[in-house]
């Protein structure tokens, strides 16, 4: 069949690669897509207006496209999956109502809240005095949140009661987020290490896929500014890990999620990424997004040994009861480090040129994905903040890590930078 991936950063590209592995695929349209990703083989970029349903529903029926995969957010919590459902094509991915689940975070704790699911305690405030007085009770740390999608800004850890009450006023007036800032969570800080758990579902049956773990601040030793995500590795360190952790995690959490969405009268159909903070080797739920991570999805992709048509195939047409057992991952781990524009998550400049991409060995275990990056006058250059995903595979993180690192080296790019720690808390 034909499929339609929508997307382009560097978690498109590794769908994109992997897709066009799958034995149901004919022809994979990708858009916008990007250079590398239209390398790939079976695959051509087209740029539509995925904010415009009805363009991409001529577009699916022009093309005799069957079945689409939506990668980023956006397109999701807008609705475009409830769109192509109405026009009989077959779409991976939650509704607008369950996409819910991401686009509001004062819709997810109050889930949790009413179906006894793990997570930080929180209020709600639409009102900046409240919200202050709320602050002004609890004290330091504490965490403040836009509701909306922020574009992974919108969280705060204020480590003193002026930083939240601040951020708390940036954020109700308007300035910081606009409407997506316009209600507030204030939660509980959670002392832990995060780990990232994704599911997949078709509404009805849950399967776990596997685990993550990402590097969201720009420099090493986990400093500077946070980002979205400088680097990933697949599966989670092994002390914090496990698993009976795994099953827990399942039980007490991602499938309490799926019987209350559908209890609500939104099932969720898509990807459970769970942002988890291990506290004491207890899984609190600090985040849903609903869809792959990125770079998360990178590392994911190269360790999957399923076909990923099939399975998300299966799942857009609730027949993901078939793969109980059946989804088959890499023992092996695999690394990925982002290659970023100096400036990052700054200001930065965008066309400058990369070099040395054609001396990196590439092979299954050995990919250089594209997160922003266009192909002119013969040449690679810049094209977004976040700019290269560079990943491996080996039998362990330690040779995982030195392989993508001795890829690394190999690209010659003055004006970008990235993290020399990735995977730290697993191999220090
Ligand atoms: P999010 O954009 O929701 O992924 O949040 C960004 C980051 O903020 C998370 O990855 C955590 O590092 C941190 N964070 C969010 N909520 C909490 C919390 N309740 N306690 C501690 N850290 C948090
Ligand atoms: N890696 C963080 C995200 O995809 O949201």
């Amino acid at each position: 069949m034909n499929i339609l991936l929508i997307g382009s950063g560097g978690r498109e590209h590794a769908l994109a690669w992997k897709l066009s592995q799958s034995s149901l695929c004919d022809q994979l349209f990708v858009s916008p897509g990007s250079d590398a990703i239209g390398r790939e083989p079976k695959t051509v970029n087209t740029a539509l207006d995925t904010s415009d349903p009805v363009a991409v529903i001529l577009f699916c029926e022009e093309h005799d496209i069957e079945f689409v995969v939506i990668g980023p957010e956006t397109p999701l919590v807008e609705g475009l999956v409830d769109a192509l459902e109405t026009a009989d094509i077959a779409v991976f991915g939650p509704s607008k109502a369950a996409a819910q689940l991401e686009g509001s975070k004062g819709f997810m704790k109050d889930l949790c809240k009413k179906y006894n699911i793990p997570t930080a305690a929180y209020e709600r405030f639409t009102d900046v005095k409240k919200a202050h007085d709320f602050i002004e009770a609890q004290g330091a740390p504490i965490v403040v949140k836009a509701d909306g999608l922020a574009a992974g800004k919108g969280v705060i850890v204020a480590q003193t009661v002026e930083q939240a009450k601040e951020a708390v006023s940036d954020m109700l007036s308007g300035d910081a987020f606009g409407e997506a800032g316009s209600s507030v969570v204030i939660e509980e800080f959670l002392d832990g290490e995060e780990v990232s758990f994704f599911a997949i579902s078709d509404g009805a049956t849950v399967l776990p896929l596997t685990s993550a773990q990402d590097h969201k601040r720009a420099f090493d030793g986990d400093k500077g500014p946070n980002t979205g995500g400088m680097g990933a590795y697949s599966p989670a360190r092994e002390g914090v890990w496990s698993p009976e952790l795994e099953r827990e995690v399942l039980e007490r959490i991602v499938r309490p999620t799926a019987d209350a969405m559908s209890a609500e009268g939104t099932p969720f159909k898509g990807i459970y990424y769970a942002g988890l903070m291990i506290v004491h080797g207890k899984p609190y739920l600090i985040e849903y997004n609903v869809r792959f991570g990125d770079p998360e999805c990178q590392p994911l992709m190269m360790r999957l040994k399923s076909d990923l048509g099939e399975l998300l195939y299966d799942a857009s047409t609730n027949n993901l009861s078939k793969w109980d057992d059946k989804i088959v991952w890499s023992k092996e781990h695999a690394l990925c480090v982002i290659m970023a524009a100096n400036g990052y998550p700054g200001a930065y400049e965008k066309g400058t040129s990369i070099r040395g991409l054609n001396h990196v060995p590439e092979s299954r275990k050995m990919k250089v994905f594209h997160a922003g990056t266009k192909y002119e006058d013969e040449q690679w250059i810049s094209n977004g903040g976040r700019v290269l995903a560079v990943t491996s595979m080996d039998s362990s993180l330690d040779l995982a890590q030195s392989k993508t690192y001795e890829m690394v080296s190999k690209v010659n790019w003055e004006d970008g930078f990235y993290r020399k720690d990735i995977g730290w808390r697993a191999l220090s």
